[in-house]
């Protein structure tokens, strides 16, 4: 597998205060890889340290310490610039071009030929679902279409590596789904994406490796099953057709239950609890309607303090 994407050690000191500003760690030690065709997912809650990361990538900033190479070449290696695109975190638009002088713009930039750059504006637009559009100024854009405005120019010159500071920012869900169509179909083309993100689910659907930062350290590296792998074991049940008198008997057994409009949620620790419950089910007459893991929120993987077992075996 070609390795495409190397992070090596990278740091970014930011100098904080006026009077004596003093340097504040954003991004520390930072190392990994991408491979040639994957979807990698670079999740973070807020501050983490995502678009750091992908501003020092694209060179708009220098990192304090470390190194990282794309497409086996140094960062600010021209030729190889020509052959990535970049959606960043705030786009900012040239409010009074229509999308398609915006695009004909971006399209020049890379030197495309005026057919070359006719095609790829019809085939973006088409892309990103705005040939309704191409005509209006991106004044007059909605949140959304400005979003994905910006993952077209991210594409003009047909890049090789996509980088994407948070692509489903400000989508509806249709949008968002719209937009990982996009993520999907670019891997087809045998494209490498590289997206930043806080969103858990985005991820799930998507990507075969994750990163995963938290106040600039990496707490997370591989793929998401494994990843899954370490998060808590609870269990949760849900039961139909149990009567309130009944109730006492699963609380005793239970960590924790709820009731709902449409019957119990029972959590319990890990699966070997799951049997007991069964049993009582069927002793007070109730019915199953699933049993599923309890899926630890993305926030509560930023907060744990202590690194998964996980990292330290993608870290060695
Ligand atoms: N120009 C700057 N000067 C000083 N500190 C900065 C600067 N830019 C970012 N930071 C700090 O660096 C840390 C990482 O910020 P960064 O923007 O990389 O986070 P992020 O993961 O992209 O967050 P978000 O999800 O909110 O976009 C934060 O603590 C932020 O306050
Ligand atoms: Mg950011």
């Amino acid at each position: 597998m070609k390795t495409v994407i190397e992070i090596d050690n990278l740091c970014k000191d930011y100098m904080v205060g006026f009077w004596r500003p003093k340097p504040q760690r954003a991004l520390n030690n930072l190392s990994l890889q991408v491979n040639e065709g994957e979807i990698f997912g670079f999740l973070g809650g807020n501050g983490a340290g995502k678009t750091t990361t992908l501003k020092i990538l694209m060179t708009l900033m220098f990192p304090t310490s470390g190194s990282a190479k794309i497409l086996g070449k140094s960062i600010d290696d021209l030729e190889m610039r020509k052959q990535i695109g970049y959606l960043p975190e705030a786009p900012y638009f040239y409010d009074y071009l229509t999308a398609k002088e915006f695009l004909d713009y971006c399209g020049k930039i890379f030197g495309l030929s005026n057919d070359a750059r006719n095609r790829r504006i019809n085939e973006l637009l088409k892309l990103v679902d705005l040939d309704f559009a191409a005509d209006r100024q991106l004044r007059k854009f909605s949140k959304g279409m400005l979003q994905r405005i910006g993952i077209a120019q991210a594409l003009v010159n047909d890049p090789k590596i996509v980088f994407m500071d948070e692509p489903m920012s400000g989508l509806d869900p249709i949008g968002r789904r719209e937009v990982r169509e996009i993520i999907r179909s670019l891997r087809e083309q045998g494209k490498t994406i590289f997206f930043s993100t806080h969103i858990l689910s985005d991820v799930e659907v998507l990507c075969d490796r994750v990163a995963i930062l938290r106040k600039g350290d990496l707490a997370g590296y591989g793929k998401l099953s494994e990843l899954e792998g370490s998060r808590d074991a609870t269990m949760e049940i849900s039961v139909q057709g149990i009567s309130n008198e009944n109730l006492p008997h699963f609380c005793a057994k239970a960590q924790k239950v709820v009731q709902t409009a449409s019957g119990l949620q029972i959590q319990i620790p890990d699966q070997s609890h799951i049997d007991e419950i069964l049993l009582l089910v069927r002793k007070y007459d109730g019915k199953i309607i699933s049993i599923n893991p309890v899926k630890t929120a993305l926030e509560d993987f930023f907060v744990k303090e202590k690194t998964s077992s996980l990292t330290k075996q993608a870290l060695v």
